[in-house]
């Protein structure tokens, strides 16, 4: 089997940084009857929306394998495991808070530090309770209000027992691909939805942090965004604004706000009525310092110029994943350079997602999967170079420890390093898993004989 090495000197091999993996709420838990729908639940259940006409009922059952599945996390000999919470199973319609469903998450951190693992966890991977996508969702801004009150059920349940409290997961997928791409739940479709629901996702941000910070001031805080590097089809002026736009738009469009409370100004790309309503001191909120950002890094992107605005140019040059998207290791690195001569004060870096699907076969109760060991290896070097450029990177998550449901993809893509049959529920180590997991076991067993200091 292949190997997957870092160079020897690496601070990825050090006790300063932290490996997991990772996975979110909706995609594995299953168990869908002990908590409110989601937005997801209704989405799916709409014909034409889930590509497999599937749905997150089941999923990975998850919350009836949990224990298994800490075991199988542990035995990967990672430092962390980076999971959500589903909202919807802590906060019941009414308001009240469902105990069962909270004490899950109880028993699923104290679990995972019984064998000495953090518990990085995010509120919001997009996983809407419906109850409040039928007050307006994320286009009405008290749900900001009610996120910032669920996130303090949260964190005065567990405290400093969690690492890391993400509040959002991509605040690009659920504002953009779900108000104005009209590809994820709610499935809306309109340019000032899109605009509007990325201010209340970071207003629900900037309302939570204080909050997680005061109960648990121990832990570190902070946000995931996902970044594509953007590239220009072609040398011409209009495909090379266009990129420039794009960037602006789905990249800097988050993470601006964050670290210098404004928004990009994209000049008269957007008309008046498209921008969001920021009302008085929102900005403040939004920008508070965060201890990291979680950075999602899968592939770069390709656009050209339509009518003085972008699209994008899907890539057909393989090695491709089975979504279509192209292996480009160096963007990971690339963006993280461009970001931090962008902000002077860009946050320590954790990787929080990264991973790829391919067309896997479990033949013989294994998965050669060889591709994502390469995938994997090519993207823990460009880590390594971030680090080489002065980044300062804390962490790295596969994405994902499962196999699982793979939104509007339904359970057509396998993004797991462990194979899940979803008809029996039995996990398998892919060849990806266990090459990992040397890989992290070697290393642990090496902090293990250095002196501590
Ligand atoms: C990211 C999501 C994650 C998963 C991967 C493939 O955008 O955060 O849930 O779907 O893509």
């Amino acid at each position: 089997m292949k190997k997957i090495s870092l160079p020897q000197q690496s601070k990825m091999l050090t006790s300063d940084f932290v490996f997991g993996v990772a996975t979110s709420s909706f995609q594995i838990e299953g168990g869908a009857a002990d908590r409110e729908l989601s937005i997801w639940d209704t989405f799916c259940a709409e014909p034409g929306r889930i590509k497999d006409g599937s749905n997150g009922l089941v999923a990975c059952e998850h919350v009836q394998h949990w224990r298994a599945d800490v075991e199988l996390i542990a035995s990967l000999g990672v430092d962390a495991y980076r999971f959500s919470v589903a909202w919807g199973r802590v906060i019941n319609a009414n308001g009240q808070i469902n105990q069962a469903g909270l004490q899950f998450y109880v028993d699923l951190v104290d679990a995972l530090n019984a064998k000495g693992i953090a518990s990085h966890m995010t509120l919001y991977h997009w996983d809407l309770p419906q109850y409040l996508q039928d007050q307006g969702g994320w286009l009405n801004r008290d749900t900001a209000y009610r996120f910032a009150e669920y996130a303090e059920v949260m964190v005065r349940a567990l405290g400093n027992k969690v690492a890391s409290y993400a509040t959002l997961n991509e605040p690009f997928c659920s504002a953009y691909l779900s108000y104005e791409a009209g590809i994820h739940a709610p499935g809306m479709k309109n340019r000032s939805y899109g605009r509007q629901a990325a201010h209340n996702l970071l207003l629900a941000h900037g309302l939570a942090l204080p909050i997680l910070r005061k109960h648990a001031p121990q832990a570190e805080h902070g946000i995931v965004l996902n970044f594509s590097p953007c590239f220009a089809a072609s040398s011409a002026a209009a495909d090379v604004a266009a990129a420039k736009l794009a960037h602006a738009y789905h990249n800097l469009w988050y993470l601006q706000p964050l670290l210098t409370g404004t928004y990009p100004d994209l000049g008269d790309a957007l008309k008046a009525d498209e921008l969001p309503k920021v009302a008085a001191g929102d900005l403040e909120l939004i920008s508070q310092p965060i201890d990291f950002l979680g950075v999602n890094y899968y592939t770069r992107t390709v656009f050209r110029d339509k009518n003085g605005w972008f699209s994008d140019v899907p890539p057909t040059k393989p090695p491709l994943t089975t979504m279509g998207w192209e292996i480009y290791p160096q963007g990971l690195t690339e963006i993280l350079v461009q970001l931090k001569e962008t902000f002077a004060n860009l946050p320590p870096i954790y990787i929080s997602e990264n991973g790829a699907a391919f067309p896997d076969e479990l033949i013989d109760n294994a998965v050669h999967d060889d591709a994502r060991i390469d995938y994997y290896q090519q993207h823990l070097l460009a880590v390594n170079d971030c680090i080489d450029a002065g980044i300062d990177m804390r962490g790295y998550f596969a994405w994902s420890l499962l196999d699982n449901f793979e939104w509007a993809e339904g359970y057509t893509q396998r993004f797991g390093i462990v194979h899940v049959d979803y008809t029996t529920q039995k996990r398998t180590l892919k060849d990806s898993a266990k090459t990992l997991q040397a890989l992290w076991l070697e290393r642990a067993a090496q902090l293990q004989t250095e002196p501590a200091v």
